[in-house]
């Protein structure tokens, strides 16, 4: 069964590619590369740019990302789409030449990512390799040039979700939210809060906004608005601390 390599590119700057990673997408025989997406026209020139960047000459085997079943309840809902992904990377699979497949996964393939998961319905159990990327968090905390967490601080990374249901994160000085399409910082007390919020983390399109919650946030909403009115899509995370 082929190799499957898991290379983590970053959040949409080609720069934000390792050297591991160039030269896993060099060696590689083939990248399986999912045709429908956020922002489809942009990430395909990203997309470009990474392999050129590679001298990548693997072939390219594009594969249709299955729908969600909305109808279902959340993890079933997800479980099946995951079910349905690895039966199209299966059909992708088969067309590809001898050698290893490589995968590009924004960001880390670790941090609130699917693909191992997927990976592990494959049949056969392909033998995965991870390359390490550059996460959304990263590229958050360097943005805004602050640490990720406090002299001897708990970090609690979360989902906008979670926020919104759970409240504050118990335990934690900083809490930062990742898959956040609702802006939910708006369910906390503000009081005694900053927030450091970043979208389109490392591209061209950069927006950044921070200071006290209470004065922060509503320009935040405004600022989210206009930059997904102007693009279509956004991607943002926010850092929040106890002052
Ligand atoms: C499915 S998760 C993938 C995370 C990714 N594996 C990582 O390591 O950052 C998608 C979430 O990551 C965050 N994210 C990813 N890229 C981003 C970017 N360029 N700017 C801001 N947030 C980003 C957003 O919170 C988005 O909802």
């Amino acid at each position: 069964m082929t190799e499957l390599w898991l290379v983590g590119i970053g959040t949409g700057n080609p720069d934000h590619v390792t050297l591991e990673g160039r030269a896993a997408l060099r060696d590689a025989a083939a990248v399986l590369i999912p045709r429908k997406g956020a922002g489809k026209e942009d990430l395909a020139h990203l997309r470009e740019a990474i392999l050129r960047a590679a001298d990548s000459n693997a072939r390219v085997i594009p594969f249709d990302m299955p729908v969600r079943d909305e109808s279902l309840p959340y993890a079933e809902r997800v479980a099946r789409w995951h079910d349905a992904i690895a039966l199209r990377w299966q059909a992708a699979l088969e067309q590809a030449p001898d050698g290893p497949v490589a995968l590009l996964v924004w960001g880390d393939p670790g941090l609130y990512d699917s693909t191992l998961r997927i990976a592990a319905r494959l049949p056969g159990a392909p033998r995965v390799r991870v390359v390490p990327g550059i996460t959304a968090l990263q590229a958050l905390t360097a943005a805004h040039a602050i640490p990720f967490n406090t002299v001897n601080g708990a970090v609690s990374v979360t989902t906008g979700r979670r926020l919104r249901e759970g409240g504050w994160p118990e335990g934690a000085e900083t809490a930062v939210v990742m898959l956040d399409g609702q802006c939910s910082f708006r369910a906390l007390e503000p009081a005694g809060l900053r927030i450091w919020w970043g979208g389109f983390l490392g591209m061209p399109e950069q927006v950044l906004e921070s200071g006290p919650l209470a004065e922060a946030g509503p320009r935040i909403v405004e600022t989210r608005a206009a930059a997904r009115a102007r693009h279509g899509w956004i991607m943002d995370t926010y850092l929040l601390r106890r002052a």
